[in-house]
């Protein structure tokens, strides 16, 4: 099965080319190579025996993809294409709407002119704002944002639901990602930050590696047991076969498919500097800082709509998790 994968060079996506191909499937990528490296279908290659098919284009050049359409005999696609720094976003709201937003209602324009009418969204928990309760249930609230990366996921699942409200044929699957974490086992893939990493994983692992002195811990008087912030981390294999799932279980049934794709468990920043020194074999320099503005306190999943539904669950573990980016870090310091 032929399945577009937009964004399919970078960290989600790139995983999920392997773990397709693994599967059976058939992933065609197109990716305008922003925040990615070519690099990355080699190591697909390597890792798989199975170069994909890359198209190097913008997902808003709506002629770039007809041609796709009209080239492919494509079953569904995956939309990973976005820009998803939070501050960068807070700085640059025009350029975040425009690639996630606007991106995406011209590919969405482009499928239904081909008769391609199942897609897969990368959504994220930023559309739950902070959460009254947690685990967070799909049915929870979603709109409290407070940034326009985040407005730019909440808008678009808006317009994909208002999408099958008037054309009840469109498969449409919003997967909402918590704290995607990880690389691949094989150490020859993984998360590849251009600058100063803004998320925490990436953050400990160039402390770890020496590229940076120490992490800045961001609070450590929340309401939590430790005090730091608790997320749910999910490893990144773990995620790549969530999407795998949810087009077997949903991808040709028409209708509205939101699924929360986590662990259902929290854990605080100091256990994950923790695990990760196990992992690395040397503790993490840290220091206490301010809280960061927009951060909530804790959050994590309800998973089992995705257990039942898609027959899917997270089986990997935080250790493996900061064993594998451990991997990918001190094999590849500088990233690909
Ligand atoms: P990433 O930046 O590594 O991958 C995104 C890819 O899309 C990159 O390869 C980039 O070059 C490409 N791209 C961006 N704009 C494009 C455009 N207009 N046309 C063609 N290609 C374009 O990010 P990721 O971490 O792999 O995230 C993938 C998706 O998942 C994004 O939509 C992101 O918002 C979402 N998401 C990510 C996280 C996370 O923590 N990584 C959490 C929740 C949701
Ligand atoms: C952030 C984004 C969210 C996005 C997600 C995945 C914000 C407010 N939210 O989520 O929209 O979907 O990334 O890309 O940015 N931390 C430190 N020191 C650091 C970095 C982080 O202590 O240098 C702490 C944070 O305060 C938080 C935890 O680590 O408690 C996780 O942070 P991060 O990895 O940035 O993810 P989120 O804030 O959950």
């Amino acid at each position: 099965m032929k399945v577009l994968v937009t964004g399919g060079m970078g960290y989600i996506g790139s995983h999920t080319c392997v773990q397709m191909i693994e599967a059976g499937m058939e992933p065609i990528i197109i990716d305008n190579l922003c925040n990615a490296k070519d690099a990355v279908l080699d190591r697909i290659e390597a890792l798989t025996g199975t170069k994909p098919q890359f198209y190097l284009g913008d997902i808003r050049d709506e002629a770039f993809l007809d041609g796709g359409f009209n080239q492919h005999d494509i079953k569904a696609v995956i939309h990973f294409a976005g820009l998803k720094a939070v501050g960068e976003s807070v700085a640059k709201p025009l350029e975040y709407y425009d690639n996630n937003v606007n991106g995406t209602l011209v590919l969405a324009r482009s499928m239904r002119k081909a008769g391609v009418k199942s897609i897969v969204f990368s959504s994220s928990a930023t559309v739950y704002g902070d959460p009254e309760v947690v685990p967070i249930t799909e049915d929870s609230p979603t709109g409290q944002t407070t940034n326009p990366y985040g407005r730019s996921k909440y808008m678009v699942e808006e317009c994909l639901s208002d999408l099958f409200n008037a054309e009840s044929d469109w498969s449409i699957t919003l997967l909402r990602y918590f704290n995607p974490v990880g690389a691949h086992p094989s150490g020859t893939m993984g998360e590849d930050p251009q600058g100063i990493p803004n998320n925490l994983m990436p953050f400990i692992a160039q402390v770890a590696v020496g590229r940076r002195e120490s992490l800045s811990v961001f609070g450590n008087d929340y309401p939590t047991p430790d005090g730091t912030g608790v997320r749910d981390y999910i490893h990144v294999m773990d995620l790549a076969d969530g999407h795998i799932a949810a087009l077997k279980a949903v991808g040709e049934k028409a209708g509205l498919h939101i699924y929360n794709l986590g662990t259902g468990k929290g854990s605080s920043v100091l256990e994950m500097v923790d695990a990760f020194g196990k992992a690395c074999g040397a503790p993490i320099a840290y220091e206490m800082c301010p809280r960061r503005p927009g951060d909530i306190a804790e959050c994590w999943a309800s998973t089992d709509k995705a257990e039942r539904e898609l027959g899917w669950k997270a089986t990997r573990s935080v250790a493996e998790m900061t064993a594998d980016t451990w991997k990918w870090q001190s094999n590849n310091p500088h990233g690909y």
